[in-house]
Order: structure tokens, then sequence, then C-alpha cells
């Protein structure tokens, strides 16, 4: 059983969790405390009175609390980061109790797994359980296992109620946000928030996008809810597996697997995915990992911002590109724990420029595969369209989802589309986000491994270009005649034709300069369609023929070709041999 419900059950057997021991917080008193230094005037507004030396003795939480870092959402990137998963959430809570910030907002779409956080925190941060109290229109103010506060409903009602509360306790308002347009929610919003800040009294807030009244923005501290762990995954899997009677689970060592499939869905989102895999069977084997992945790209893709890949493509179906694959070959096993312990960074990061339908696509597909990690997509234009609320969000969203499936490859596929060709408002949310997205590439501890592509590398801007982005810059040229050679002849295995010996290959590779990679596969599936037509096998005569019937992109976009060139000269390593 994992650490949340773990809590939740031993805290509905505990005596003290029905009326929880009066728990007064310290008296406010002007003083210098060692938290004081610590504050951020900038983020908090004036500083509270300082607790005296004294009263920090008393102070009711139960260690010793250095203060958090965060203060903007991209500082809260950084710092949940380092501290990913569940526990990190939790120590970050109590530093915050720590250190009186009176209202925080945790962005999650999580609300009832929030609630049991907030709730087993209330149990534990302070040397006594203090409440946890919840607040909804349709139920007002309830303290745990008692007839709701009477009259509370109103949000007003609500958050006096909170001010006026003698006792340390922690507030939980959910919907708070559909109130703001009235100005007098917002402003005694702005009443709790000076108020609090001189208790150990806390209000959460919390939704999947960020909402707080423009007045309290530089108040409100915004974290983010890690998304579940493999402990919470397990809890969900045996709670599903348990309640259905008579099944067999024999998963043998494949459990883990399952587990770090589940990784990036919610605890609603698993629960749903493991109960449709086991409702009605006797037993389950290593095959339903297969049908996880699947429902898992369901859910994934219903929330529209990632697309999970399979992996179709490997090493061995791209010809030529042998120095990227070379690179790709020495960092096999930089993601493992071996290469950790041996003080091994794992790679952060890949940019493949190059020249149109050479296989800069294939190659980041073939990494997925070959270095056996999800493959994931992002499309730079879905979070401009903001499908999880606002642009910031939804690549948070997109960041939080790839970290919780890590280790694992993020494709961005022609990144500068996403960067370049924008102005006015456009262009700035395109900086805003581009900055967000290069910090977190920047400063990213979990095993999300950026493999992006470029076309229009010469448009890229400088930053994304700096050290400590992207471990390597390849480019990929037009294939050389032996490349071209190869390429030829994976085409024709793919189409069943296996030896490349029944056909002058060397002679068509010489004759096809210019040809890019997509090209020579237009080539062989021409050269099929002839044969087929004619009701034989195919010839080498088809495939002159066909490439008769070819004219290359390069020979019409030589100019174009030549500047790429010359910009890839000094910015990058050839992938090419
Ligand atoms: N090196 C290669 N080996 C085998 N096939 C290749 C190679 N390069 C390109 N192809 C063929 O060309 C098609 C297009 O390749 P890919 O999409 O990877 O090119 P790209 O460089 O990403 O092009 P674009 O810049 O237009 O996106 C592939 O599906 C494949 O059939
Ligand atoms: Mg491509």
């Amino acid at each position: 059983m994992g650490r949340l419900s773990r809590d939740a059950s031993r805290r509905a057997a505990d005596p003290h969790r029905q009326r929880p021991p009066p728990v007064s917080y310290p008296s406010v008193q002007r003083g210098r405390g060692p938290l004081r230094g610590h504050r951020r005037g900038a983020h908090l507004g004036t500083p509270p009175p300082a607790p005296a030396a004294a009263d920090l003795t008393s102070c009711p939480l139960a260690c010793e609390h250095p203060l958090p870092q965060q203060c903007s959402p991209l500082a809260r990137k950084s710092v949940m980061q380092k501290n990913a998963g569940t526990q990190a959430f939790d120590d970050e809570l109590r530093k915050l109790l720590a250190s009186r910030h009176a209202i925080i907002y945790v962005q999650t779409y999580e609300e009832e797994r929030l609630e049991r956080a907030l709730d087993s925190l209330a149990a534990r941060a302070f040397s006594q359980p203090i409440p946890f109290v919840t607040w909804s229109v349709t139920e007002g103010l309830c303290f745990a296992d008692e007839e709701p506060l009477p009259n509370t409903n109103e949000p007003l009602a609500a958050l006096d109620a909170v001010l006026t509360h003698p006792k340390t306790a922690l507030f939980f308002f959910r919907d708070l946000h559909r109130h703001y347009e009235d100005p007098q929610v917002v402003r005694r919003l702005r009443d709790v928030y000076r108020a609090l800040r001189r208790s150990y009294k806390a209000l959460f807030l919390s939704g999947p996008e960020l909402r707080i009244p423009r007045e309290l923005e530089k108040e409100v501290i915004v974290i983010d809810l890690p998304m579940p762990t493999m402990e919470e995954l397990d809890e969900v899997f045996q709670e599903v597996a348990g309640g259905m009677k008579g099944l067999a689970v024999e998963l043998g060592e494949h459990y883990d697997k399952l587990l770090r499939g589940s990784l990036g869905l919610t605890e609603d989102e698993a629960r749903g995915a493991f109960t449709k895999l086991l409702v009605g069977k006797r037993s389950v084997g290593p095959s339903i990992i297969d049908r996880l992945y699947e429902e898992k790209r369901q859910i994934v893709r219903k929330e529209g911002i990632l697309d999970f890949i399979p992996p179709r493509i490997s090493l061995d179906d791209i010809g030529g590109l042998e120095n990227l694959k070379d690179w790709l070959r020495q960092r096999l096993g930089f993601f493992t724990r071996e290469a950790k312990d041996f003080g091994l960074e794992p790679p952060k990061g890949l940019l493949v420029t190059g020249i149109s339908g050479c296989g800069k696509s294939m190659a980041v597909q073939a990494i997925s595969s070959y270095w056996q990690m999800p493959l994931i997509r992002l499309d730079m234009n879905r979070i401009y369209a903001a499908l999880a609320g606002t642009p910031e969000r939804t690549l948070e969203r997109a960041i939080q989802i790839a970290e919780a499936i890590a280790p694992c490859v993020l494709w961005i596929d022609e990144i500068e589309t996403a960067l370049v060709g924008t102005d006015g408002e456009g262009a700035s949310l395109a900086t805003r986000i581009f900055s967000s997205f290069l910090t977190w590439m920047q400063e990213k501890q979990q095993m999300v491994f950026v493999a992006a592509t470029a076309n229009e590398i010469d448009q890229l801007p400088p930053e994304l270009l700096r050290k400590g982005r992207f471990d390597q810059i390849f480019f990929v040229d037009l294939p050389t005649q032996s490349e071209r050679y190869d390429i030829l002849a994976v085409h024709l295995a793919k189409h069943n034709v296996p030896n490349p010996d029944d056909f002058d290959l060397l002679s068509i590779s010489k004759s096809t300069t210019n040809f890019n990679g997509a090209e020579l596969a237009e080539l062989v599936k021409t050269a099929m369609y002839l044969a087929f037509d004619q009701g034989r096998a195919v010839t080498n005569k088809d495939l002159y023929r066909a490439m008769s019937q070819i004219v290359p992109l390069a020979t019409t976009m030589s100019e174009r070709i030549k500047e790429i060139k010359r910009w890839a000269d000094t910015r990058a390593i050839k992938a090419n041999d």
C-alpha cells in the first residue's frame, strides 16, 4: 500500500482524527527570527512582523525547514524537477507551511488526490495533527467527520470563518475561482492572505490551470502536484486487481514494466485503464502491457498535447548516417543506473538539422527504439493552441507528462516552425514559451531526452544552439553515393526484395546524385508499381525507368542547399560519414 492511502486509512483509525487536539498558533511578536532573512519581500509583499526567537522554539512544525526557493512559475518548475515525486511535494509543502505561506495554489487535475495529500499533511506536518478543512459552495466549510459549519456556503462567509478560526488548520477551497468576479471575494481573499501569514494557517487552492486574481499574483505561491509515482500506481493496480475475485495476475518480472508503462497517467486514468485491462479476465500475463500502452496512447492523445509514437523504425531501416548512428550507439547505456553510479550524466538532447527528406525524422524515431525508450511527440502548434488553458500551462503539462514517463525521448519535429515567423503578440508569446522551454532543457534532471529536428536551420535562434542545451547538433546532408546504395537496398528489402546483388545498385547509386532519401524511397516504390503492373518481379530496368521520372528537389534548390550547408559547416557535425 502506498504512502497516501496508508496515511488515509491510518488516520481513519486514529482517534485524534475525529477530534484533533487543540493546537494554538504562536502569537505574533516583533523581532528577528532565523526565517526572516530568507523572505523575499518582492514576492511576499510587506513582510509580516517576524516571530521572536522564542516563538520559533515553539514553532508547531515538526522539523527544521529551509525556505522554498520558488516564486515564479519558472522557478517553481526547476524546484519540482529537482524534487520530482510525491515525497518531494510533501517536503515542499512543509517548507511552505514553515515559512508561513498563506495561500498556496497547487496546479493539478487531481483534486481528490491532492485533498488526500493535504489531509495526510495536516496529520503529520505539525507536532500534533491539525484539522484539514474543505470548502465548496455546495457543502460550505467541512471539518473532517463533522457536520459542515452552518452558513458558510457563500465564499465570503467561508473566508470570514477562515479569518476568525482560532486554531491552526489547513483550508482547501474548491472552485473558488468561480467567484473572482465578486470584488468582495477578492478583497476578503487579500485580507485572508494578510492575516494568515502571521499564523500557521494556510489556504490551498487548486485547478489544472493557474487561476488567481491579478491582485494576488505576487502573493500566491504556486506548485505542481507531481503525477503519481510507481509506488502509487502499484497501489492503484493492487486495489483494482484485488477487487476482481479469482483473478490471477501472472506478470512476474514484467510487473515493473507495467507500472513504468503507466507513469504519466493520473490516478483516475490509471484506475480506468487497469480496470479495462483486467475486467472479465481469469488471469493476465505480460501481454496486457501492450494493451496498456494502447490505452495510454488513447488517454494521452485525448488530452491532445502529446502523441505516443509506436516504435516502428529501427537503426537498420536507415541507410547511411553512420556518424549519427555511432553517436547513438556510444550512448546506449547512458540512461542506466550503472552509468549514473559511474558519474555519467544522461544526454540531454540532440538537434538534427539538414536537408529535407534525408532521414531526420526517421533518425529521431530510431533513437527511441534503439535505446528502448518510449517516444512522445510534442507539437508546438498545439502548445500555442493552448489546449490545456494557456500556452504556458500547456507546455508545463506536456513537460509534466514527459517527466512522469521518463526515461523517454521527447520529439519536437521542425522546432523552428514554433520559434520563428511570428510577430507582435505572437512573437512575445513565442519568446516566453521558448525561454521556458530552454530553461527547462538546461535544468531538467529527469531523463527526458529531447530530440528536435529542424529544416530552416539558419532561422534557429542562437540561444537554442548554445552549449548546454543539446549535447550535439547534427547536420544531415544529401546522401553520399554509398549511402544512396544503402538506402536503395533498405527500401528494396522493405518491399520484400531482400537481395541487392540482384540489381546494379552501384551504377544506380552513381546516377542518382542530388537524390534525397525520400526520392530514393520513391524510386523503389515507383519501380515496384511498374513491375506489378506487368505482373512480374522488379528488375534493374524498372529502377532506371523510375529514376528517369523523378526530378530531385536539390536540383531546383541548389542555392538554398548551399546556404544551409554553409550555415552547418561551422555549427554542426555531419551525420553522414
Ligand atoms: N537515410 C535514409 N534511409 C532510408 N530511408 C530514408 C532515409 N532518408 C529518408 N528516407 C525515406 O524518406 C522518407 C522521409 O524521411 P524523413 O521524414 O526522415 O526525412 P526528413 O529529413 O525528416 O524530411 P523533412 O525535412 O521533409 O521532414 C522516409 O520515410 C524514408 O522512406
Ligand atoms: Mg521530418
